[in-house]
């Protein structure tokens, strides 16, 4: 027998989808991973392109959210785009990604606004990134430049998965390798991120409406059999320093797919041949989502938690039902449980751009043609958008 699970329902709960810009509209320009896909010999397996023309189908992507019963919808604004030249604001940017805000408020859908989803601006990467003197100045005009558009905007995220660009920044400045020459999170790049963020916290606060938060990957660090002390002192650098900055924000976005068993020896143990796998190689642990918030309620102390990205990369969408209905249930008990959970955005809307891996792994509940940018809806659309309407998970 299943259980019964209850859920919130639409409107008091935030249910919907979440995408990032670089991932989606095509044409970044001007974006440091943009070059990062062009350079000779790049590690990208192909070039974003036009992505899925999400720069100019917005509107169309937001229709088709909202039109499945979803209200909630999160995106990123693209620094690259506001300020393409140090110091060069770009109104009529700014003007589009408003024009992006107003196109959900119509809609009756809340977006869930991202500053940084990874990508910087080519200027600011080529002045050292993070590593910049100045880098949390650079960042913090940025800020003050975008809350021009977040009238009427409730939920900001500052920067999305800090966690993991200080270990993309520890693996190319080759920082605290150990004897695999594996390398660990940056610590210089951790506490720069968390300055920039209490500083655009502070910025956001100012506008008076916004609550504001940044979102972790939770990767769910468990311990093979007497390995605790090993991970823990593996999870702090990659997870807990970033959850105990978010210790007294207005929300922390609790971002996951999957799990990482620690062995005695520090290291992640390689799963079997007989476990499932996702398109993105990883493990199908739909469960995982559960632990993570049970996990983020302990660390930050009970602030409140949004799932800002949760959902699997497949081609077989029935499968990405079942995992969306374990996560869910997953995500109930530990709401019985006492953790706070203000909403859930899947993992992806669309099909999208999926980093180095190119468009190969699909996470979207909406495919898209990949020469006519034609979206046809998964019947996951459909069955998320049920389950905002009635808190029920369908069969
Ligand atoms: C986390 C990232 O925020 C997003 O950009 C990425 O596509 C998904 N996870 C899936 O890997």
């Amino acid at each position: 027998m299943t259980e019964e699970i209850t859920l919130p329902t639409a409107p008091g709960f935030l249910w919907g989808a979440s995408t990032a810009a670089h991932q989606i509209e095509g044409g970044n320009v001007n974006s440091d991973w943009w070059a990062k896909e062009h350079v000779a010999g790049t590690l990208c397996a192909e070039s974003s392109g036009d992505a899925v023309d999400s720069y100019h189908r917005y509107p169309e992507d937001v229709r088709l959210l909202a039109d499945a019963g979803l209200n909630a919808y999160r995106f990123s604004i693209e620094w690259a785009r506001v300020e393409p030249a140090e110091g060069e604001i770009s109104r009529a940017q700014l003007a589009h990604y408003r024009r992006m805000i107003d196109a959900c408020l119509e809609a009756g859908v809340t977006p869930v606004v991202t500053l940084l989803h990874f990508t910087l601006p080519r200027w600011f990467a080529e002045r050292g990134g993070w590593f910049a003197p100045d880098a949390v100045d650079a960042f913090s005009r940025y800020v003050e430049a975008a809350t021009q558009i977040l009238g009427d905007v409730g939920h900001v995220v500052t920067i999305n998965e800090p966690n993991i660009t200080s270990m993309m920044l520890g693996a190319s400045r080759r920082t605290n390798l150990d004897a695999a020459g594996l390398a660990a999170p940056d610590q210089a790049a951790s506490e720069i991120q968390a300055t920039a963020h209490r500083r655009a916290v502070e910025i956001l606060h100012g506008l008076g409406h916004v609550r504001a938060g940044w979102t972790i990957a939770n990767q769910v660090f468990q311990a093979a059999p007497g390995a605790e002390a090993a991970r823990d002192a593996y999870a702090y650098p990659r997870e807990d320093f970033f959850l105990e900055v978010a210790r007294g924000d207005d929300f922390v976005g609790v971002q996951s797919y999957l799990r990482t068993i620690i062995g005695a020896d520090g290291e992640p143990v390689p799963f079997g041949d007989d476990v499932e796998k996702t398109l993105t190689g990883w493990e199908y642990y739909p469960q995982a989502l559960g632990e993570a918030l049970e996990y983020t309620h302990r660390i930050t102390g009970g602030v409140p938690m949004i799932v800002t990205e949760n959902g699997m990369a497949t081609a077989d969408d029935a499968r990405r039902i079942d995992y969306t209905r374990g996560a869910l249930e997953a995500m109930a008990r530990a709401m019985a449980g006492g953790c706070h959970v203000e909403g859930y955005l899947h993992w992806s809307l669309l099909d999208n751009y999926e980093w180095m891996s190119g468009f190969a792994p699909t996470f979207g509940l909406v495919a898209v043609d990949r020469t006519t940018f034609e979206r046809t809806p998964k019947p996951s659309l459909a069955w998320l958008g049920e389950v905002a309407r009635t808190g029920k998970l369908p069969a």
